[in-house]
């Protein structure tokens, strides 16, 4: 056995991809990229998918000289301050935004805009992953298991989800996984268009904060509610949308794949446009 790193890498995604075909996702039209393991233990290794943005230099903090301070001048008039401007989106510090999704956090979990659901949920269930990645995961709404574990796509749809991440290169922390509702629909029924209304500041804030390069709408109700679009997903797949400055793929979700195990096909389709389009490449897959 090689100690080279990249050979040791080499052999992690291949069991990952072994993983994901034992597990009934076919990776690849054809089972293409399963078929050619020794090819993918020589192929290239994908650079680390997710760059962090390095955080800006802290100012030093500068404390006022505690002697000899020069007597105050006359105060002159002056023209008032300029009216604050909200901070323009791309200037959100990368501390800021785990903080600021805290916050934001706190207020969802306050709320009771819809009286249905604060009174059946457990607890709302805000979204999970890195305040820098590339990509978001964009849902519909909790489950039971979301409802009972504060943590979206935990439940059988949410391991299905996280080998779809997997076979991407990427692990389930480095990117962002949020739904449209913060709450569980009692007995897994469809978000009502006021539930929609009453969420849709939430996620739009949440995406404002992240800023994803790339957002992943996971089924109908996600995409037409970020795209505000009533076409059916099979129309919107297969081509990127656009969503302040993020580029959105519609695919199917992962709850509709347990149900039609042939759909996943067109899911790695979908996740195969999006990986060319951010320069990485899943050796073996065409
Ligand atoms: N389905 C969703 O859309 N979101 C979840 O969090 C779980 C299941």
């Amino acid at each position: 056995m090689s100690d080279d790193p990249q050979a040791h890498l080499r052999r992690a995604m291949l069991q990952q991809l072994r993983d994901w075909q034992s597990a009934g996702v076919d990776v690849a039209p054809h089972g293409r990229v399963l078929e050619v393991p020794e090819e993918l233990l020589r192929a290239e290794v994908p650079a680390a998918p997710i760059a962090a943005t390095p955080a800006p230099p802290v100012a030093p903090q500068t404390s006022a000289p505690k002697t000899s301070a020069p007597p105050p001048e006359p105060k002159r008039p002056t023209a008032p301050p300029p009216t604050p401007r909200p901070a323009p989106a791309a200037a959100i510090a990368d501390g800021d935004k785990q903080q600021q999704l805290e916050i934001l956090a706190a207020e969802v979990a306050q709320c009771v805009k819809c009286q249905e659901l604060a009174c059946t949920r457990t607890q709302t269930v805000f979204g999970v992953g890195n305040p820098n990645a590339r990509i978001c995961f964009f849902g519909e709404a909790p489950g039971a298991d979301e409802d009972k574990q504060g943590e979206p796509f935990v439940g059988r749809a949410g391991q299905l989800l996280t080998q779809i991440i997997e076979a991407c290169t990427f692990r389930r922390e480095d990117v962002y996984i949020l739904n449209t509702l913060k709450c569980r629909p009692p007995g897994n029924r469809n978000p009502t268009p006021e539930e929609n209304a009453n969420c849709m500041p939430y996620f739009v804030k949440q995406l404002e904060i992240i800023q994803p390069e790339y957002i992943v709408c996971l089924g109908k109700f996600a995409a037409q509610n970020l795209l505000q679009t009533e076409a059916a997903i099979g129309r919107l797949r297969g081509t990127f949308h656009e969503y302040n400055g993020a580029k959105v793929i519609a695919t199917y979700h992962p709850a509709y794949l347990l149900r039609n195990p042939s759909a996943k096909r067109d899911v790695w389709e979908d996740m195969k446009m999006m990986l060319r389009d951010m320069g990485i490449s899943i050796p073996g897959a065409k």
